[in-house]
């Protein structure tokens, strides 16, 4: 069997957090896919919310879970997200960078996303389970990931760990997902990591 790819493995972790009538947000919607995933995982008696800046991000993801009441979006930034949503949640979702086969210069930005992890803390429930995928190999994400990474190492109270394929030595840096709990739910404390060859 295959090793999952970071985006499976984040949605492996974040259903382990997620039951039925749970609460999840989407921090960047984009086509859609993490969106319906979430959706599905909480059914109808949940609330998924998501985000994000494009009208065509939105109107693909409105398009995919029209017939799921518990899913709510907003064509707003996710460093928003504190104001629109009402906390504790389950499960927060960051997929970054931008959206496939659309405007590479309407990807994320690290101020922005590090003002939305801000946000997603305060909401997340003591139980609840932070997830960001990142991209370093594109244009900015290395200067992104790096940002993430460091906000993830000052964070008060969390437990984190880091998933990602080896790099290869002549190869782009390839994707990884970081994802938290609090560490009040752990038994050994402190930050690890583990890293795997695709
Ligand atoms: C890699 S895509 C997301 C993929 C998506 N989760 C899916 O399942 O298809 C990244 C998305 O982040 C969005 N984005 C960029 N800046 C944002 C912001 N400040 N707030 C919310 N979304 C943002 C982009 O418009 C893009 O759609």
């Amino acid at each position: 069997m295959a090793l999952p790819r970071v985006t499976e493995m984040a949605h492996e972790l974040v259903a382990r957090h997620l039951r039925p009538g749970g609460r999840a947000i989407d921090a960047t919607v984009g086509n859609g896919h993490d969106t319906l995933f979430l959706a599905t995982c909480i059914g109808t008696a949940g609330r998924v919310d998501g985000f994000d800046i494009q009208p065509e991000a939105i109107a693909a993801t409105a398009a995919k879970t029209a017939d799921l009441p518990q899913v709510r979006l907003h064509l707003l930034g996710h460093e928003e997200m504190g104001r629109i949503v009402a906390g504790p949640v389950d499960a927060i979702l960051f997929n970054l960078g931008y959206l496939p086969s659309g405007d590479k210069g309407l990807a994320t930005r690290p101020a922005t996303t590090l003002a939305a992890l801000d946000a997603a803390l305060g909401l997340l429930s003591e139980t609840g389970l932070l997830a960001v995928v990142a991209y370093p190999g594109h244009e900015g994400g290395r200067e992104e990931a790096s940002a993430v990474e460091k906000w993830f190492q000052n964070a008060q109270g969390l437990r984190v760990v880091r998933y990602a394929p080896l790099p290869r030595p002549s190869g782009n840096e390839p994707p990884c997902l970081l994802v938290a709990e609090r560490r009040a739910r752990t038994v050994d404390g402190d930050h690890s990591s583990f890293i795997v060859q695709e």
